[in-house]
């Protein structure tokens, strides 16, 4: 039973044998496409939810804060307790507790306030240019390191 088949294999059944081929490459295509497919998926989907932000230096986050916000909130009776002279006060934050939370724009009312999210809009006279705030929208998004 067994050898007459194995003999057509070898000898006689070259298309039977192609597919014979061809089924174990699908095989392998299936298995290597799930396979590599999962992690593909899973690596296209963090990359969806947590956007890689462009890298920001602290420095260029600070030149912001020192020009825009510093006049009240610097080193004397800072408002709300809020400094923003350093990258040490920033993260102090004021009376009310933190303003910044590594990786989470919207949870950090640093960023909230610039967008007017929240009953005070910072600075008071009218929002920073738009290209300032997505620069420490995506300090924040990228850990708010220093
Ligand atoms: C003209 C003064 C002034 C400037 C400029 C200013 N702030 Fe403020 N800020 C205040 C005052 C006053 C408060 C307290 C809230 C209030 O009474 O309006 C405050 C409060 C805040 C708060 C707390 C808001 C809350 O809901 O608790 C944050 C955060 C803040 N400022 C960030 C900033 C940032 C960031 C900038 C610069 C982009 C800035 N501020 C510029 C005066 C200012």
């Amino acid at each position: 039973m067994v050898r007459p088949f194995l003999n057509y294999l070898l000898h006689g059944g070259t298309s039977l044998k192609n597919y014979w081929f061809a089924g174990l490459a699908a095989i392998g295509l299936l298995v290597g496409c799930s396979g590599s497919g999962d992690t593909a998926s899973g690596a296209g989907e963090g990359g969806g939810e947590t956007k890689p932000a462009a890298t920001v230096a602290y420095a260029d986050v600070q030149s912001i804060l020192t020009e825009n916000c510093a006049g009240c909130h610097g080193e004397t009776n800072p408002k709300e307790g809020i400094n923003l002279t350093s990258y040490a006060n920033v993260m102090k934050g004021g009376h009310e507790g933190t303003i910044v939370k590594g990786g989470d724009v919207d949870g950090s009312l640093l960023a909230r306030v610039l967008r007017g999210k929240q009953a005070k809009q910072m600075p008071p006279g009218g929002p920073i240019a738009e290209d300032k705030i997505a620069k420490i929208e995506d300090w924040i998004k990228s850990g708010a390191k220093e």
